[in-house]
């Protein structure tokens, strides 16, 4: 009785960002909890692996859409084509992201819209075809935004970053309001530093490295499986009553002084 709270059978995810990383791990731990996943990301190859993985090890359908979500025209395309492949949407994981590490003073426009395009723009668009499609269907939906500590605070030379995932936290909570009504939960999660191909360069960089484990009550880099329990429980019936919130799951960075 207790584990059907967090059972998501017959519902069918639909997670950007998931070729690899958290959203990979996160399309996994939905599927392993009776999901069907839709998987979105612009390599089709690490698509296919990931889907042949799910599909064979899990036992769940995995779909997979090569898309760029930096074309934000097409972004509303692709979520028809997600719910003509597999029928309809009930969770979202807004999961895609990348960053520009530059100076602010050397920071184009260009590198500035990108990011904000891949990060908060599609993250909207993707949103708004997801709650004209639950209300069409007079339906329930989740959606689970992936934010960051810079949802809480700055650091130097990663501005469109911030600037974006601070805007994700902005749109999570407006939604949340304002879709309340229609049976829509808005959330979001903001990981701490996670060993991802995202922070290569910072793990490889000794000083940041020591700045990390310093910052880190729990004294380590996260894993993209430290954040699974939360998408979980956000995904599920478990956390129906959750609604505007962010969860940081960060080994205690934002706790400590
Ligand atoms: N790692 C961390 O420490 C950390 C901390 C806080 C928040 N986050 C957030 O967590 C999310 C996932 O990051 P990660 O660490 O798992 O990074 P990652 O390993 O680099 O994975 C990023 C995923 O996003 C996809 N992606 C990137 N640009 C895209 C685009 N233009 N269109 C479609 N898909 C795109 C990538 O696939 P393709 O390259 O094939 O498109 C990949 O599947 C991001 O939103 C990031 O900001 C990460």
């Amino acid at each position: 009785m207790e584990s059907q709270r967090f059972d998501l059978t017959g519902k069918t995810a639909l997670i950007t960002g998931a070729g690899r990383g958290i959203g990979l791990a996160i399309a996994r731990a939905l599927a392993e909890h009776g999901a069907d996943v839709i998987l979105v990301a612009r390599s089709a190859d690490q698509l296919q692996i990931a889907a042949r993985e799910i599909e064979a090890g899990i036992g769940r359908h995995a779909w997979t859409l090569a898309f760029d979500l930096s074309k934000t025209n097409g972004v509303e395309h692709l979520f028809s084509d997600a719910v003509e492949a597999a029928g309809g949407v009930d969770i979202l994981v807004n999961c895609a992201g990348t960053t520009v590490r530059k100076p602010t003073e050397d920071l184009s426009l260009e590198d500035f819209r990108r990011v904000m395009d891949v990060n908060l723009t599609s993250a909207l668009v993707l949103s708004q075809a997801f709650c004209r499609h639950c209300r069409s269907a007079g339906k329930p939906g989740g959606i689970i935004n992936i934010g960051s500590l810079a949802c809480h605070a700055a650091r130097p030379t990663i501005a469109p970053y911030t600037c974006s995932k601070m805007g994700l936290l902005g749109l999570t909570k407006t939604l949340a309001v304002e879709w309340a009504p229609y049976g829509i939960n808005v959330n979001a999660i903001g990981p701490g530093y996670i060993a991802t191909e995202l922070t290569v360069p910072l793990r490889k960089d000794p000083e940041f490295d020591r700045w990390v484990l310093a910052k880190t009550p729990l004294g380590r880099w996260g894993t993209p499986e430290d954040l699974v329990g939360v998408a979980i429980l956000l995904a599920s019936k478990a956390g129906d009553f959750i609604t505007g919130q962010i969860f940081y799951v960060d080994g205690g960075w934002t706790a400590l002084i």
